[in-house]
């Protein structure tokens, strides 16, 4: 297993601040899987949803977690919500390194993503029926692919930053050292 940090969870459980923070603090580079695929491509997520299709994007997403393989260690990883539902996504990221759930429930998904308009798979309809029954399918694949469940509601970022080190030290470091 490489030693790298990687962060799974739902649409606004806050993987791209928590994974920034934990790089800053680690000395780690920051990657995020659905900012690569916008660099790669020259589109926008929700272009490539509506122009090419899910699942163009998410063998996108594939592509770009082997590619991650290659690079090696010492980075934070944040991940596509939906980029762990393949299986063998999940046996690459198990690879990777050490995988973090940021668990969020549903109400403070919402609130998170109120207003937001950047995620095509909740675009339109009623946005709280979506996440619920998105939220409950994909929960126990998150939880399954997990080493670590950081739950979030109510926690701060040093709080959610501090557990997830501590594990990623105790687990992790002493193997690779
Ligand atoms: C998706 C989550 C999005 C992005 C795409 C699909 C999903 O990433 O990859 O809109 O299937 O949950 P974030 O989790 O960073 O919002």
């Amino acid at each position: 297993m490489n030693s790298n940090i990687i962060l799974i969870g739902f649409m606004g459980c806050g993987k791209t601040s928590v994974g920034e923070r934990i790089a800053q603090h680690m000395g780690y580079t920051f990657a995020d899987t659905d900012h690569m695929i916008e660099q790669d491509t020259g589109m926008e997520i929700s272009t490539i949803f509506s122009e090419k299709g899910e699942e163009y994007f998410r063998d996108l997403e594939t592509e770009t977690i082997r590619k991650l393989a290659d690079k090696g260690d010492k980075m934070v990883i944040s991940t596509g919500g939906g980029l762990p539902m393949r299986e063998c996504n999940a046996r690459i990221l198990n690879k990777l390194g050490f995988v973090v759930y940021l668990k969020a429930a549903k109400d403070t998904v919402l609130a998170r993503l109120a207003g937001d308009a950047s995620r095509p798979l909740l675009a339109g309809g009623n946005a709280e029926e979506k996440v619920g029954r998105l939220l409950d399918y994909r929960e126990p694949m998150y939880e399954a692919a997990a080493h670590l469940i950081a739950e979030t509601d109510g926690r701060t970022f040093e709080e959610i930053i501090g557990e997830i080190v501590r594990n990623y030290e105790i687990i992790i470091k002493p193997q690779t050292e």
